[in-house]
C-alpha cells in the first residue's frame, strides 16, 4: 500500500515509520534527551488493520486512533501487547464501550472536562482494569473546531484528574495546534506555559510530565523537523506522514 511520497518516491508505511523514528530521535537528541525518550504514536485512523500489522511486524507497539467505533473494531484483530492511545475528543457515552473493548488501552489523550474524567475513572474501576493514563487536552489555538479546556482552566482540570480520580494517572497535557503548521509554535509554547503552571500548582516534577503536541498533517517527511520535540513534547502523534493520506470511503473529509 502506498504511503506518503518522500522526495517523490512512494515508500512503505514501515519505511516511513523508520524515517519518522529516526527524525524524532534526532530531535530528542538536539533537545538533550535520549532518542528513546520520545514516544511516536502511529495514528492509523481510516487505515486497514493489515497496515497496522505491518508496522507491528516491524517492531512498533504504540498505536493511536481517533474514532471509538474504529478502535473497537481494530483492536481485537491485532496483537494484545499493542499500547493503544485514544487521541482527541472522547464523547461521554463512548467511554464504557471503549474501555470494555480495548483492555490494552494505555492512554487517553484528550480529557477536556470533569465529566469525562469521572466517567473514565468509574469505568476503570468497574472493569477492574489497571489504572489508565490520561492527558488533559488544552485548546491552545482558540479555533472553534479544536476541543480542549481553555488554558486558564488547565490547572483546575489537571487537579481534578490528579486528586479526584483515583483510577486515572494524570500524566500531562495534550494539544492540537492550528491547521497551518507554521503557526503552531505559538500553540505549543502556550502548552509549555500550561505545563509549568500545572507542575507548580500540583508539585509535579517537570521531568515526570508528558506533553503531546500535534499535528503535522501531510507534511512531507523530508521537511518534518519535529520542532514540538525540541519544545518539550514527549509524545508525538503521527498519522498521514506514516500511513499516507487518509481514506474516508463514504464520509466527508475532516
Ligand atoms: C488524526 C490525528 C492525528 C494524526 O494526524 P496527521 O496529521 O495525519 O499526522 C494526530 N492527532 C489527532 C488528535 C488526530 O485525530
Ligand atoms: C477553543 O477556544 C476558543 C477561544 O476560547 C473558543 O472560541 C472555541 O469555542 C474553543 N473550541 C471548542 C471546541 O470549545
Amino acid at each position: 500500500m502506498a504511503a506518503p511520497a518522500a522526495e517523490g518516491v512512494a515508500v512503505s508505511a514501515a519505511a516511513a515509520l523508520r524515517a519518522v523514528l529516526a527524525r524524532a530521535g534526532r530531535a530528542a537528541e538536539r533537545s538533550g534527551r535520549a532518542a528513546e525518550a520520545v514516544r511516536v504514536v502511529a495514528v492509523g485512523k481510516t487505515k486497514p488493520v493489515s497496515m497496522l500489522q505491518q508496522l507491528y511486524d516491524a517492531g512498533h507497539r504504540c498505536f493511536g486512533e481517533n474514532y471509538v467505533q474504529e478502535i473497537i473494531t481494530k483492536a481485537p484483530q491485532l496483537p494484545s501487547d499493542i499500547r493503544w492511545h485514544f487521541v482527541g475528543h472522547l464523547q461521554s457515552n463512548k467511554v464504557k464501550p471503549l474501555l470494555a473493548a480495548v483492555p490494552s488501552l494505555d492512554m487517553v489523550e484528550g480529557v477536556d472536562n470533569e465529566k469525562i474524567a469521572n466517567q473514565l475513572d468509574r469505568a476503570v474501576n468497574s472493569l477492574g482494569r489497571e489504572s489508565l493514563k490520561v492527558l488533559v487536552q488544552v485548546n491552545t489555538s482558540g479555533e472553534e473546531s479544536k476541543s480542549g479546556i481553555d488554558p486558564s482552566r488547565c490547572v483546575e482540570l489537571a487537579k481534578h484528574v490528579k486528586l479526584a480520580c483515583p483510577h486515572l494517572i494524570f500524566s500531562g497535557l495534550m494539544t492540537i495546534g492550528m491547521k497551518d503548521y507554521s503557526s503552531t509554535p505559538e500553540n505549543f509554547k502556550a502548552l509549555v506555559d500550561c505545563k509549568l503552571e500545572v507542575c507548580r500548582a500540583l508539585k509535579i516534577p517537570t521531568e515526570q510530565f508528558e506533553l503531546s503536541m500535534g499535528m503535522i498533517s501531510r507534511t512531507p517527511l523530508t521537511t518534518v523537523n519535529f520542532i514540538q520535540i525540541e519544545m518539550g513534547s514527549t509524545n508525538v502523534r503521527i498519522g498521514s506522514t506514516i500511513f499516507g493520506p487518509r481514506e474516508y470511503p463514504n464520509k466527508k473529509q475532516n
